[in-house]
């Protein structure tokens, strides 16, 4: 098949049910988008944003690349970033990783993928700051998983090293930030306990000072 038809149709269906089941959603989210929440997770098609948590259009603003990585020089991520927190004032940031991520599976080996190895390097410099972490994991499969949730606690700090998310906790608003992992196996979704609220929760290196 050439074309799209069919992702069309689908889409002329779907518009059609919500505005008969929920009438006037599109014009309400025509007016403006509140957000609480902003996802940065993994580009993988089995990791949707909305619908794992169970949310409509309009309720999460999403950011999502190969390995849920926030890299202090893309500026495509900090930007995101950046509007969520100073513009749309989202509450929580959720990083998002998942088990079995083909990104981190490949970050693991010594192959060589491509331009993508320039990306992947930034998760093979956090295997080889932890390594001790992996010396007793015999299964690939455990490595994988184990570097897929260390990745995500390291997201959570990058995000809140960000000038982006220090300026916002200086300014006293409400903001946290969350690591998550999801398991494509069951569906379900682990917080991975690393949840940060304010600056004191940051090493003092990336901590901005007080204004004189
Ligand atoms: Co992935």
């Amino acid at each position: 098949m050439s074309n799209l038809d069919n992702l069309l149709d689908n889409n002329a269906q779907w518009a059609a049910r919500v505005q008969e089941q929920r009438p006037g959603f599109f014009e309400n989210l025509a007016h403006q988008q509140t957000p609480e929440y902003l996802w940065i997770g993994c580009s993988d098609s089995r990791v949707p944003a909305n619908q794992i948590v169970g949310l409509d259009p309009g309720d999460i603003f999403v950011h999502r690349n190969v390995a849920n990585l926030v890299v202090h020089t893309d500026f495509n991520c900090l930007s995101v970033l950046q509007y969520a927190v100073e513009v749309l004032k989202v509450k929580h940031i959720i990083i998002c990783g998942h088990y079995g991520c083909g990104g981190v599976a490949a970050a693991l080996q010594n192959m060589e993928h491509g331009l993508i190895d320039n990306w992947l390097r930034n998760i093979k410099d956090l295997y080889e700051q932890h390594e001790v972490l992996f010396r007793d994991i015999k299964s690939d499969e455990e490595r994988v998983n184990a570097l897929c949730m260390l990745n995500v606690i390291g997201q959570v700090s990058n995000v809140s090293h960000t000038t982006i998310v220090q300026n916002a906790w200086k300014r006293g608003q409400d903001l946290s930030v969350h690591g998550w992992i999801y398991s494509i196996k069951d569906g379900l979704i682990k917080d991975l306990d690393s949840t940060l609220t304010g600056s004191e929760q940051v090493p003092a290196i990336y901590r901005l000072s007080e204004p004189e």
